[in-house]
């Protein structure tokens, strides 16, 4: 707050300073740029996720979850199941508040169709140490084709902040290697 009130009043009316104009200039431009190049980031480096989404009623998904979790459970890990699908078949996470339901179990090298949505809020499924990150709504179900290509365990994290309990919002995913363990 000014302790004096101001010499112009009409402050709005100054005309745009020269360089003033040119930085706005380079900014637009170069947010102009990054707009389009995210569709060559599909393609370079790959940075984008070409990901399928489709409508999907919460509850809807939150069944298909429970179901497909209780046809494969092998496990639980503190009163969450731990999930291990076959190769190749379609596998679901849930996010909620707050966590990334259940466990999946994933072979190392084999490729899965991973569904994702959430059932209450907007979560952000982070996937740890790697570059993953998905928009996580409900109401959509995302698709990504996913094929681990290392073994051990990887943590989920949620990075879009969702109430007093975010930072709790954890999951696993765990990727073994059948092969090596044979030997
Ligand atoms: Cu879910 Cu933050």
């Amino acid at each position: 707050m000014a302790v004096t009130s101001p010499e112009r009043r009409v402050w709005w009316n100054e005309p745009v300073e020269r360089v003033e104009m040119i930085w706005i200039a380079v900014a637009l431009l170069w947010g102009l740029f990054m707009f389009f190049f995210m569709i060559a980031w599909h393609f370079i480096g790959g940075q984008n996720l070409s990901t399928e989404a489709y409508r999907v009623v919460p509850s809807v998904y939150q069944n298909k979850v429970d179901e497909f979790a209780q046809k494969y459970q092998v496990g639980d890990e503190s009163g969450t199941p731990i999930v291990r699908p076959p190769a190749g078949v379609d596998i679901y996470l849930l996010g909620r508040l707050w966590q990334w339901w259940p466990v999946l179990q994933l072979e190392k090298g084999q490729s899965y169709r991973l569904h994702l949505s959430s059932a209450d809020w907007q979560h952000g499924f982070s996937l740890q140490p790697t570059n993953i990150n998905i928009q996580v709504h409900p109401g959509y179900e995302h698709v990504i084709v996913l094929t681990p290509t290392e073994a051990g365990e990887f943590g989920i994290i949620c990075n879009e902040f969702c109430g007093i309990g975010h930072h709790t919002m954890t999951g696993k995913i765990i990727v073994v290697d059948s092969k090596a363990e044979a030997k």
